[in-house]
């Protein structure tokens, strides 16, 4: 038996400790299951095993109420006609479960009820976790945030994974659906198990043929693997499909017969997968085609394909990262940060109901430190999600231990003060802020065939948080973290608070050794995205720039002098950037230009605060393996000596991070580290 097997935060280890055995000492050892769905039977199923996994109590099926104790599990409509106490809660709503204890003849009736099966399944999940949390069983009742909770994988049909860092697809192989998919359907299981609804299989990037009418009858196996968990399956498209596909004259998403085209074959995928989610696209964006070809706007180009899909219900993503990465880098005014804003912002209202602009978090592109896209706060009349990257492309490619919780939870706490008022970005995504008929979470997690998913033991917290801030983004990264090393680790205290304070604070690290000051990650950009490459930022036309000379570093993103980008905030915000006295630290050279002898708030000067942060980071790495090693023995070794490797390598390269950028400052700007560091090894 694998320790650091496929099961991921769902090990379900048995509870020794016969204290809190006790606890559950009176749970019922019948369980009732009305739905005869496949969710329906896969949340019996679910209950069943992690039971007897947990708490050695094997559960018994039953077809009718029996009279005696049991679990009871339904749609709220299915159980109220048992359970008259059930009809008198107030009823749910979409994918919102309840759990109540309720006494009918002298018996305990353990009722765990959706509006429909999908949340019956979240509400099995929710009672397991607290059992492997060593919770008490209570009565509860939650509703996700937003109806969107999907994942995106990056996967092409090859078998190869976009920015994927542990192994291959589990969906493709050789150009076709792999012939043997149980990866999937343990994938569906940890997704749903946090309450995430949707998985896009395929590339942003997508294959040309993945509307082809044959790989779409290969890809309905994939949606039949995923559907149990109530996991739909959608696809990413391209915009020129009906011209490679049925070899339209154009893919002008005017056309006639295109507009025909896209119905035809959102019905034929409807016809195939009933439960299909939607499609996401990519256009207009590093190469995609889109509808600028014909002078169209990305809102025509939604529009056609929503209307395609509505009658199906399905949606359309379209994403919010259309730029041009041909830009002039000597235009001092030239700022890829703008692009988002500028490409939607004279769109706003213009999308049918059913499209969803999908917006990164940060206007770049997924760096350790970016402002949240002013995008957010520009669409007031469309619906949003936010797109967050689970895979660490540009976060240490998960050979480094970075918890991107915290990072996230910054993201969707801030207020943005769209319309002079508080408009979180959590709230704009859930459609509150403007009152939206849609909204949610995306999340770019790339998993692959390596036993454990994400390559290092400590990576699938970040899924584990995406998923729960997707449901919950009121939840706090602190509690999060705790449950996760909980339901991964086991619960024995100088596990739990090692691990947790581990990886509490790694993003913080990992920014102190990589790209502090909002720089981005001062990462190799235009290869591999891993390790440092400062220079290789500069001079072309991706627009990560420095723009750093022997002078200073940094965009001025200004209204006053710089490229404007800062006046795409509302103006609250954009005034609290705008001026050198209120820009915070950690944004400064994202939207300033300053000299390197500048004086932080901080007290250091620009250069001075780069050299300490970057041996700060690199010292805080280097406790990693000492701290980790006072846990042999009490984990597993496997997984001990997996962790262990990594953290002594991510020392390593931390160091590497160190001098780099380090000695990169020191020849740039010409000033000495105070403490005599830099420049002498
Ligand atoms: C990044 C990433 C690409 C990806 C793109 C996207 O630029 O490096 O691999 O295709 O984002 O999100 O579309």
């Amino acid at each position: 038996y694998a320790e650091d097997g496929h099961e991921g935060w769902l090990r379900y280890a048995h509870i020794d400790d016969p204290v809190v055995l006790r606890q559950y000492d009176g749970l019922p050892h019948r369980v009732l299951s009305l739905g005869t769905t496949p969710v329906a039977q896969a949340a019996s199923t679910e209950l069943v095993r992690g039971m007897e996994s947990m708490l050695g109590s094997r559960l018994v099926a039953v077809q009718t109420l029996p009279q005696e104790d049991a679990f009871v599990l339904g749609t709220q409509t299915e159980v109220c006609h048992f359970l008259r106490n059930v009809c008198r809660q107030k009823a749910l709503s979409g994918d919102a479960f309840a759990v109540v204890r309720v006494m009918q003849k002298g018996h305990v009736y353990w009722v765990i009820f959706g509006d429909e099966e999908r949340g019956e399944l979240y509400g099995v999940f929710h009672v397991l976790e607290q059992f492997a949390s060593q919770k008490p069983i209570a009565d509860a009742s939650e509703a996700p945030a937003a109806s969107v909770r999907w994942v995106n994988q990056w996967d092409n049909f090859d078998g190869s994974i976009e920015r994927g860092y542990a192994g291959r697809s589990i969906f493709f192989d050789g150009g076709h659906v792999r012939a043997d998919l149980s990866r999937v359907s343990e994938y569906g299981r940890l997704l749903a198990s946090v309450g995430l609804n949707g998985c896009t299989v395929n590339n942003v990037n997508s294959d040309l043929r993945t509307l082809d009418p044959a790989m779409l009858r290969e890809l309905a196996r994939i949606a039949d693997q995923l559907r149990p968990w109530g996991v739909r399956m959608s696809l990413s498209v391209d915009l020129s499909s009906p011209q490679i596909v049925d070899h339209l004259a154009t893919f002008d998403p005017l056309d006639p017969a295109v507009v025909a085209w896209w119905q035809k074959t959102a019905d034929e995928v409807y016809r195939l997968i009933p439960d299909f989610g939607g499609f996401v696209i990519k256009a207009d964006s590093e190469g995609r085609l889109g509808p600028s070809k014909y002078g169209r706007t990305p809102a025509e180009a939604a529009n056609v394909v929503a209307r395609a899909l509505r009658p199906h219900g399905g949606v359309v993503l379209y994403r919010g990262f259309v730029y041009n990465n041909h830009l002039d880098w000597h235009d001092l005014k030239a700022d890829r940060a703008r692009a988002g804003y500028d490409n939607f912002h004279a769109l706003d209202g213009r999308f049918e109901p059913n499209v969803i602009i999908q917006i990164k978090h940060g206007p770049i592109d997924f760096q350790v430190r970016e402002p949240l896209s002013p995008l957010f706060a520009a669409l007031q009349h469309t619906s949003q999600a936010i797109e967050l990257q689970v895979t660490q492309e540009y976060t240490g490619q998960q050979r480094h231990m970075v918890f991107l919780v915290p990072m996230w939870k910054a993201a969707l706490d801030t207020d943005l003060r769209a319309q002079n008022r508080s408009t979180p970005v959590k709230e704009i995504v859930e459609g509150r802020s403007f009152h939206q008929p849609l909204g949610g979470f995306a999340g770019v997690v790339n998993v692959g065939l390596d036993t454990n998913w994400m390559h290092h033991p400590m990576a699938m917290s970040n899924l584990y948080g995406f998923g729960k801030l997707a449901w919950n983004p009121d939840l706090t990264s602190d509690e999060i973290l705790d449950s996760w090393t909980r339901l991964t680790w086991g619960n024995n205290p100088k596990v739990v608070s090692t691990i947790d304070d581990l990886q509490r604070g790694s993003w913080h690290a990992y920014e102190e050794y990589s790209g502090p000051l909002g720089l981005g990650t001062l990462t190799n950009i235009i290869g591999i995205h891993y390790g440092p490459g400062i220079e290789s930022a500069e001079r072309n036309g991706w627009g990560q720039w420095l723009r750093a000379d022997n002078k200073g570093i940094g965009i001025d993103r200004t209204v006053a002098t710089g490229t404007g980008y800062i006046g795409q905030y509302p103006p609250e915000l954009a005034k609290v950037y705008e001026s050198l006295t209120t820009c915070p630290d950690e944004l400064l050279l994202f939207m300033h230009h300053v000299p390197y002898n500048y004086v932080l708030h901080n007290g250091k000067t620009v250069v001075q605060h780069v050299y300490d942060s970057h041996y700060k980071g690199a010292a805080t790495v280097a406790t990693y393996a000492p701290r980790w090693e006072q846990l042999q023995g009490l984990i597993d070794e496997e997984r001990y000596e997996k962790t262990l490797k990594l953290f002594m390598y991510q020392a390593g390269h931390a160091i590497v991070w160190r001098d780099a950028v380090s000695e990169w400052f020191l020849r740039m700007s010409g000033i000495a580290d105070t403490r005599g560091r830099v420049g002498h090894y």
